[in-house]
């Protein structure tokens, strides 16, 4: 958990402190206040990047040369002792990160420490957009329970890049193409049993979350597609695309285009649920990803939600508000609508909020309700 953060230089979060943070921790102000950049902070603490696409130009504040976050991290089971992880970023492009004093000589240290799910507007991509989204959402997950996972994947990638070069180019060696194909297609069938293997567990946490915060939404489908005919192993897939694949230049089939798609009565869910139950079902992905993270992986998971109460009514706002109260992890929430959340709890859960202003944040008042 995170105890207390720290910003400097992050949009107006010129000089900026959340301190005595608790399990649940709400963030409300008015628009522009600096809400959403906290968050974006705590993104930083976990894996170094905005969550706001194509917004990483203009993180660092006007007038400064880096921005840094830097939290105080709770005692876990290999770590005893309160540990400070400090991140740091350069207009000029440096970065530093800091565990206990020490800098760590890569980002992939740093990833998993502070597993994020988070839940804004552009979480709707998900569902409407393109299969790479949900292909990078399953991979998030897989990454995080299943070590074997990120070097499969790795060679597979390295394996594709080999074979769509090959198909590139004027004179391509018919037994050349055939040993890569042979390759790709052991190295596809091992990544696709590992995303598959993630995807059964995911499921059955997602529907379990579904019914207790949408228990309205009935008849929706998650379904793994694993980027060829299933009803065929990947070798042969491969083969029966060869010719066409030489045509046109690329591998057509395998799991780079594998794809989660998720159904209401036979048509995507984008096209059909409204956008508050839209909204319901990308909660429910994110949320089950972490349970099932923290199920696997005794640890912490944080959850970021921007925005919580807009467009959803106050009953499913009430019955997520349950969810995230008996919820294993850490929360924060931003909003413009401090009593509509603190309504939406259960009495006695604890809140703890702060209020943001012109890039400050005062505790306004701890555990209300
Ligand atoms: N590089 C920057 N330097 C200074 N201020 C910035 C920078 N980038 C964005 N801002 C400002 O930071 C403020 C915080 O925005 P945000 O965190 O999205 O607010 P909220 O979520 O509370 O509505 C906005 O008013 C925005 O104009
Ligand atoms: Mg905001």
């Amino acid at each position: 958990m995170i105890r207390n953060l720290k910003v400097f230089g992050l949009r107006n979060l010129v000089e900026a402190e959340l301190g005595g943070l608790g399990r649940i921790n709400v963030l409300h102000g008015e628009n522009g206040a600096g809400k959403t950049s906290f968050l974006e902070a705590i993104n930083i603490l976990s894996v170094v990047k905005t969550f706001r696409t194509s917004k990483n130009a203009s993180l660092i504040s006007n007038g400064m040369d880096f921005c840094s976050v830097s939290g105080v991290l709770s005692p876990v089971s290999g770590r005893p002792r309160e540990t400070v992880l400090g991140v740091k970023r350069k207009r000029s492009g440096g970065l530093v990160i800091k565990l206990g004093g020490r800098v760590l000589s890569s980002v992939t240290d740093l990833l998993g420490m502070i597993p994020v799910q988070v839940m804004n507007a552009d979480s709707f991509q998900l569902l409407s957009g393109d299969p790479g989204i949900r292909r990078r959402y399953l991979d998030w997950g897989v990454f995080h329970v299943e070590q074997g996972f990120f070097p499969a994947w790795r060679q597979f990638q390295r394996c594709l890049k080999q074979r769509n070069s090959l198909l590139k180019s004027d004179t391509i060696p018919t037994s050349e193409l055939d040993t890569w194909t042979e390759e790709l297609a052991g190295l596809g069938e091992a990544v696709s049993a590992y995303r598959h293997a993630y995807f059964l567990r995911l499921a059955q946490y997602f529907s379990d979350v579904l019914s207790r915060i949408a228990p309205d939404i009935t008849g929706l489908e998650a379904d793994f597609f694993p980027g060829w005919d299933r009803g065929v192993n990947l070798i042969d897939a491969l083969m029966e695309c060869r010719n066409s694949d030489i045509s046109r230049g690329f591998t057509q089939v395998g799991p780079q285009r594998a794809d989660l798609k998720l159904t209401w009565e036979g048509r995507p869910v984008s096209d059909t649920l409204s956008r508050g139950q839209q909204k319901l079902v990308v909660c429910s992905l994110k949320l089950a990803q972490g349970c099932l993270q923290v199920d696997s992986f005794p640890g912490e998971a944080v959850y970021l939600i921007d925005d919580l109460p807009s467009e959803l009514d106050p009953s499913n706002l009430a019955m997520i508000c349950h969810f995230l109260s008996d919820l294993d992890g850490q929360v924060f929430i931003t909003s413009v609508l401090p009593h509509t959340l603190q309504q939406a709890f259960p009495d006695k859960v604890p809140l703890t909020m702060f209020h943001v202003e012109q890039g400050r944040a005062a505790s306004s008042s701890d555990t209300i309700n």
